[in-house]
């Protein structure tokens, strides 16, 4: 197969890159390095099979040339975490839409099969759960600028569905909860990545809010399986899926473990929400997935334990002092 890979130089992006070219795929990670970075391909850097297109998914033209190329698209490129929607809304939006939008075109046009990243903040500020696909969705007022990050992901996610029902595209939409591992930087809001660098340089590890709020971590490892797999099922085409494991954490604990995997002597500190994101912002006290979907359709269960993955970010992340 030959297949496009958007966003990647990200976190994800990568590590599909890397499946898709240890099983034999030729590969085009396609990506403005907006907030992945070249260090994340660079041992790909002599594989015959991998190219790198440093452009943005909004020119749509460039895009073009590339989509005509392949078999299969990968859509990850977006603008990622709530810090950067927050601090960026604009181009975040015109990103994940407009971006959306013209990968879409392209696919129709060559008649390439798409998969499109979506993600939990679908479910809003919904405080049941575990979320199944068709749950309802509640958000707050689309002044408050933390659900722009949703709406702009429920648009993809509507444009795929239409553009399969309407025209016949195959598209596979894959809504990941939050996925951690080797390579997810903590600039931009990730939790784990930045409890981490905390950890390692001894400062005071920042929980936001009081810590009590549970979500859901999944191994990156086992979310590039589980989309790899969701692609190679004709079942699966036109339809939505948590990609998401079942075990939860409040953030408290979180942080706790990670001052105990990295054997730190780190102390917990908790900062309110408003410190950080401004006055008025909405965060919900638990956010878990219902994956029964992704495992009667894939057969795949994304069950790698998370102190297995805590263990791997600490490693990659005191291999990369200059990364962190
Ligand atoms: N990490 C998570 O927990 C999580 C959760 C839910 C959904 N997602 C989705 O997964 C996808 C990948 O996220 P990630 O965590 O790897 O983040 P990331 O920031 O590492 O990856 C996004 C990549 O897209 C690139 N990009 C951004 N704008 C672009 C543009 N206009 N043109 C081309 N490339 C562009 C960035 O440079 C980056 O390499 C995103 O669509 C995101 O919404 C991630």
């Amino acid at each position: 197969m030959r297949v496009l890979v958007t966003g990647g130089a990200g976190f994800i992006g990568s590590h599909v890159v890397d499946r898709l070219l240890q099983r034999g795929d030729s590969v085009t990670a396609f990506d403005d390095l907006s907030t992945g970075s070249l260090h994340n391909i660079r041992h790909l850097h002599d594989d015959p099979n991998f190219r790198f297109s440093n452009a943005t998914v909004l020119d749509a033209q460039a895009l073009d040339a590339e989509v005509a190329q392949v078999d299969v698209i990968y859509h990850l490129a977006a603008a990622v975490g709530v810090q950067l929607i927050v601090d960026r809304p604009l181009q975040s939006l015109i990103t994940n839409i407009k971006g959306t939008e013209n990968v879409l075109e392209s696919a129709q046009k060559h008649r390439v099969k798409v998969l499109i990243a979506s993600t939990s903040e679908i479910y809003g500020k919904s405080q049941n759960g575990p979320f199944k696909e068709e749950d309802d969705r509640v958000l707050g007022s689309p002044r408050k600028l933390r659900w722009s990050y949703s709406t702009s992901k429920a648009v993809d996610e509507i444009l795929a569905y239409v553009y399969y029902k309407e025209l016949g595209l195959p598209t596979v939409v894959v809504r990941l909860f939050n996925t951690i591992g080797p390579r997810q930087i903590g600039h931009y809001g990730m939790v784990v990545p930045r409890f981490i660098e905390q950890a390692l340089r001894g400062e005071p590890v920042t929980v936001y809010g009081d810590g009590s709020q549970s979500r859901s971590f999944t191994s990156v490892h086992d979310v590039v399986k589980a989309i790899t797999k969701l692609m190679e099922t004709p079942q699966a085409e036109g339809d939505v899926f948590n990609v998401a494991g079942r075990s939860e954490i409040t953030i408290r604990k979180l942080a706790e473990l990670v001052i105990e995997r990295a054997a730190s002597a780190s102390t917990i500190i908790n900062v309110p929400f408003e410190v950080v994101y401004g006055e008025g912002f909405e965060d919900m006290d638990r956010r878990a997935a219902d994956p029964s979907k992704l495992e009667a359709i894939a057969g795949f269960r994304c069950d790698t334990s998370l102190v297995e993955t805590i263990d791997k970010m600490i490693e990659f992340a005191r291999d990369s002092p200059r990364r962190q």
